[in-house]
C-alpha cells in the first residue's frame, strides 16, 4: 500500500547459509533466481552479503493492485482442526529453528512486518473462517502505529512475535542497540495489546550467533527464521506465492510470509485451503517448539510449569 509501510525496508530475507542449503537441496524455490535479486549473497559465513543491500535498502515499493478482490469463498472452507497443544516450550528446546522435528503433519505459518491497517484485517477475516493461528512478526515501530490492528491479531488466538522495533539488520548493530530494538519491540506490544512475546525473528534473517544466544539468554526468545520462503517480497504475484508454499512444506516447517504485502494476503486463500486439504494442521510457533519430538525436551515441556 501507499501508507506508511513504504517507509520500511524491503524485507530480504536471506536465509542463512545453512538454511539456503537445505532449500536448495529440497529444491523448494528458485533459490539461484532468488539470490541473484540480492545484491552480493553468496558468503557462507557471516552475514555480510546484506550489508551493502542494509546501507542502502531498495525503497519498498508496496504498490497495491487496486484492481485485485479476493473471491468471495462460496460455501464453508476448509477447517483446521482445534488443537490443544501447549505453547509452553522450556530452554532445551535451542537457540535457532528453521524447522521443527514432530510427529504428525503440524506447520507454522509466519507473518513479518505488520502490523499493516489493510492488509492484516483482510488476512485476520481469512484465518478466522479457517480456524488457523499464525505467528506474526511484527515491528514495534508499526505496532505503535496501528494498536488496534495488534489488539484484534491477540484477540483472535494469534500468537506475536518479536520483529525488532525499526527493523534494521541487528548483525550489524552493537548489543546494547540490540537489546534496545527487543525491549522497545516488547514494550510496545505489551503497552498495545498486554502479551508477551516468546520468540524472535531478525530482520533479513541476519544475527550473529553471539546475538542469538545473548537475546535466549536475556530475553528467552529463540531466533526463529524458516523453512520455506515464497519469496513473496518480490510480488512474483499471488499464485506463485501459494505454489511455493505448497510445493515447500513438509511436517515441522516453519513458514514465511509478509501481511505487509497485498500480494501475499491476496495468495493465502489458495495457500491455507491448499495445505488443510493436504492434511497439514496450524499451529503457533510455540506450540510448534513445545511439541518438538526429543524426549527429554518433550517431557521438559508437559512438566515445567
Ligand atoms: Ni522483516
Amino acid at each position: 500500500m501507499d501508507q506508511t509501510p513504504d517507509a520500511l525496508p524491503e524485507p530480504l530475507n536471506v536465509p542463512p547459509a545453512n538454511t539456503a542449503e537445505q532449500l536448495s537441496r529440497r529444491g523448494f524455490i528458485a533459490l539461484s533466481a532468488a539470490l541473484g535479486g540480492c545484491a552480493a549473497v553468496g558468503s557462507p559465513k557471516t552475514d555480510a552479503p546484506v550489508e551493502s543491500a542494509a546501507r542502502n535498502p531498495a525503497p519498498a515499493k508496496t504498490t497495491a493492485n487496486n484492481s485485485y478482490r479476493t473471491p468471495t469463498v462460496q460455501g464453508p472452507v476448509p477447517r483446521n482442526p482445534d488443537v490443544n497443544q501447549s505453547a509452553n516450550f522450556n530452554k532445551g528446546v535451542g537457540v535457532t529453528h528453521t524447522r521443527v522435528m514432530v510427529s504428525g503433519n503440524f506447520v507454522a505459518m509466519t507473518f513479518d512486518d505488520g502490523p499493516h491497517p489493510q492488509n492484516t484485517p483482510r488476512l485476520l477475516d481469512m484465518l478466522r473462517a479457517r480456524n488457523i493461528k499464525a505467528t506474526f512478526y511484527v515491528i514495534g515501530r508499526s505496532v505503535d502505529l496501528y494498536p488496534q490492528v495488534l489488539r484484534r491479531t491477540v484477540a483472535e488466538g494469534h500468537e506475536i512475535g518479536n520483529h525488532t522495533y525499526t527493523h534494521r539488520l541487528l548483525s550489524k548493530l552493537s548489543d546494547s542497540e540490540v537489546r534496545k530494538e527487543m525491549s522497545r519491540c516488547a514494550a510496545s506490544v505489551e503497552t498495545a495489546a498486554g502479551v508477551r512475546m516468546r520468540t524472535m525473528r531478525p530482520p533479513y534473517g541476519g544475527l550473529l550467533q553471539h546475538q542469538r544466544e545473548m537475546i535466549f539468554n536475556e530475553f528467552g526468545y529463540p531466533t526463529i527464521l524458516w523453512a520455506v520462503d515464497p519469496l513473496d517480497w518480490k510480488r512474483p504475484g499471488a499464485s506463485v506465492v501459494a505454489s511455493r508454499i505448497l510445493t515447500g512444506t513438509t511436517p515441522g516447517a516453519i513458514i514465511l510470509a509478509h501481511d505487509l504485502h497485498a500480494q501475499t494476503v491476496d495468495a493465502m486463500p489458495a495457500t491455507l485451503d491448499g495445505l488443510l486439504r493436504k492434511g497439514y494442521q496450524f499451529v503457533t510457533v510455540s506450540q510448534l517448539l513445545a511439541m518438538k519430538t526429543d524426549p527429554a525436551t518433550a517431557q521438559a515441556s508437559i512438566t515445567s510449569p
